[in-house]
């Protein structure tokens, strides 16, 4: 599963993230088998291509994992993401309660 969003349509997690222009995504491999083999990186970089291409308004693509998801911001990092910001998000869900980072990867120079 991979979605995306424009952070202006969610105007919470908008001001949580705090970064203009950013569309967000959110990733699981649903089996605990298909792990660790690099898909999860190849996916974010392919389908972040895509936001960028689907999306002309959009800037940058970020995402929050939580600091102990090391296999997330790991395959963030492989993805072309660098770290941008880490601590605790002003978010109701409780999938971000934890210390988080948020990675960002801006939309290449044409
Ligand atoms: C997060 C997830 C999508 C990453 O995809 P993946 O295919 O497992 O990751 P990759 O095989 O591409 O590996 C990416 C990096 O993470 C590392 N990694 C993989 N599993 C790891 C683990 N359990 N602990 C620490 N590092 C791990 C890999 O070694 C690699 O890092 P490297 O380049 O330094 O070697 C996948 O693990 C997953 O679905 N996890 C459960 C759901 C989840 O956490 N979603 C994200 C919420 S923010």
């Amino acid at each position: 599963m991979i979605q995306r969003y424009r952070n202006r349509d969610h105007p919470a997690w908008d001001r949580a993230i705090g970064i203009e222009g950013a569309a967000s995504i959110d990733y699981l491999l649903g089996q605990e088998a298909d792990r660790g083999r690099g898909l999860g990186s190849a996916a974010i970089a392919a389908f972040t291509d895509d936001v960028f291409a689907a999306y002309p308004d959009v800037a940058v693509v970020v995402a929050a994992p939580q600091q102990a998801n090391a296999a997330s911001w790991r395959a963030l990092e492989r993805a072309g993401f660098a770290r941008v910001w880490e601590g605790l998000l002003d978010s109701d869900d409780p999938a971000d309660a934890g210390p988080a980072y948020v990675y960002a990867r801006p939309r290449p120079l044409p």
